[in-house]
């Protein structure tokens, strides 16, 4: 745990320092779960949109994007069901005065579990070595066994106490289980309550009920009541999607883990509008696309899971997380959801207009079912962040911290340094950044030693730097280094582009 704690910590030390994210309001100490991104945050986030945009709708023929406002009639929140159902079960403690999220705190028990298996899979892989077999392990070794069967018993009862809206069954488990609270130590909880995540205010000069409006808590309704002005403007035959990514807001209970949990945070969503009947097929299809996509990032496979929702939403009929090796530990990173004809049906009963789609293959009128993918941008970010934060001890014994993000997403993709500011070379740096920063975002580099130069451009993920010597001024070459190998080469300045434009194109990551 502790080890966590470390590295998170050194994730948001880092992330502060070179300009990623910042508290946000700072100077006023802080609002508790908002933050800013810095100006190579800043880069880091549009890259990543473009990507996720590029891949989501510009490679697909039948996905298209949107804009839609923050601001939305209140009644399609009634129409969704946030109103009634968008709530999280809180719980208090009476000692620390800390409130906690009553599910959070049980999954946290199960995951505990979870690890206590982990470990004695290592212990078993390591005592058996090549001769282990991990399913046989699974199935015989007497701690796993009843391990598992304490998760399994964990899960149904609290799937049970969920389904039926039982809080006090929420307060029973935990105290069964013996939960204490992370401050205090203490089993001194309250009773469970529900908690609207919803954010209001109210709209023009007018206050009371009838001016009350929410700032959205998911992009995805904006799709919904859009659909159909969509399909027509655009005309898109079923099965089609429509992506957005937007911010969103909900009055978290508990804020804490940095950018993984905000209360203002962005998404990325995408519906996928199918026949009914047909939204299993596209739901499994939709979750074998987005793991490939996270995979195509490059960080490490091992480094995700997928987990299937014991508890499904108001609108699903089947969900899973795909889930990532945060700092935390494993933490959901996007949810794809089969949603049913719930949000469109609900939206037609509310508004009273049609959302029908006219089916001219098979000659009938139907709402259309809808798959979702979504993926919050901030903890997509805190994803790649995290993963590619690593501190390494080189062949000399030195240390260096590097920042190996997949080059098409780095802020920068090259610096370019003249070795002294003396002799001309400032001058011919200038000349190489002009003519490259059409293609690239480029930084212009000329403090410090060569050595600090490239250990600040490592520590913020710039995949290469082409520094500018005095040979440069004889024969238009140039060294450049790469961020990875620490490799260094000397080219002519007229294959520069291609050399950067070959690593560093977002066509690698969408191969
Ligand atoms: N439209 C479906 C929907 O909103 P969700 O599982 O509630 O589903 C989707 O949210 C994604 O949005 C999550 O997987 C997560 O990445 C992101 N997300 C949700 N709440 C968040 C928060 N408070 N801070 C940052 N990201 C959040």
């Amino acid at each position: 745990m502790e080890q966590k704690d470390d590295k998170l910590k050194e994730v948001i030390s880092h992330a502060k320092e070179y300009g990623f994210v910042f508290p946000s309001s700072e100077i006023y100490d802080g609002l508790a779960a908002t933050y800013d991104y810095g100006p190579l945050g800043a880069e880091l986030k549009n890259n990543i949109k473009s990507y996720w945009w590029k891949s989501m709708v510009q490679m697909n023929d039948n996905i298209v994007g949107i804009d839609s406002s923050i601001f939305m009639h209140p009644s399609i929140w009634k129409a969704s069901g946030h109103v009634d159902a968008f709530n999280d079960p809180l719980i208090d403690n009476k000692d620390s005065k800390k409130r906690y999220r009553a599910d959070v705190l049980i999954e946290e028990h199960v995951e505990k579990i979870r690890l206590k298996i982990e470990k004695e899979v290592q212990k078993g892989a390591k005592k058996f070595g090549a001769d282990f077999d991990e399913i046989q392990f699974k199935l015989t070794n007497p701690n796993v066994l009843r391990n598992s069967e304490k998760i399994h018993e964990i899960e149904a009862r609290f799937k049970e106490t969920l389904d039926n809206d039982d809080l006090e069954g929420v307060h029973q488990l935990i105290v069964d289980l013996d939960i204490v609270c992370p401050i205090s130590g203490t089993k001194n909880w309250t009773e469970v309550r529900q908690f609207n995540l919803m954010f209001s205010t109210e709209l023009g000069s007018v206050t009371g009920d009838a001016s009350k409006i929410y700032l959205r808590p998911e992009t995805a309704q904006g799709i919904f009541v859009n659909f159909l002005n969509v399909q027509k403007s655009s005309r898109m035959k079923v099965p089609f999607g429509i992506a957005q990514i937007g911010k969103a807001f909900r009055n978290e209970i508990v804020a804490r883990q940095f950018i993984f949990r905000m209360r203002e945070f962005e998404q990325m969503e995408m519906q996928f509008f199918v026949r009914p009947g047909e939204e299993m097929k596209w739901y499994e299809h939709w979750k074998q696309k987005r793991i490939a996509w996270h995979h195509s990032l490059g960080l490490g496979e091992e480094l995700y899971r997928t987990h299937d929702h014991i508890k499904l939403a108001h609108y699903a009929n089947a969900a899973c997380d795909v889930e990532f090796n945060f700092p935390m530990g494993f933490k959901e990173l996007e949810g794809i959801h089969s949603r049913t004809d719930f949000d469109l049906k609900q939206h037609e009963s509310f508004s009273g207009k049609k959302m029908q789609y006219f089916d001219p293959e098979i000659n009938q009128n139907y709402i259309p079912y809808v798959v979702e993918t979504s993926v919050g941008l901030d903890r997509l970010f805190l994803s790649i962040f995290s993963a590619s934060h690593k501190n390494e001890i080189l062949e000399d014994g030195s240390e260096r911290t590097v920042l190996s993000l997949p080059p098409a997403l780095a802020p920068y993709k090259v610096a370019i340094m003249p070795l002294t500011r003396k002799d001309g070379l400032s001058e011919k740096a200038t000349e190489v950044w002009n003519m490259l920063k059409m293609d690239f975002n480029c930084q212009y580099d000329e403090k410090d030693s060569p050595g600090k130069r490239y250990r600040r451009q490592d520590a913020i993920g710039t995949p290469f730097c082409v520094m500018i010597d005095h040979q440069t001024m004889e024969d238009n070459t140039v060294t450049i280094r790469d961020r990875d190998t620490m490799q260094q080469e000397r080219i002519a300045i007229a294959d520069l582009a291609k050399m950067i434009d070959d690593k560093t194109n977002v066509k690698h990551l969408l191969k």
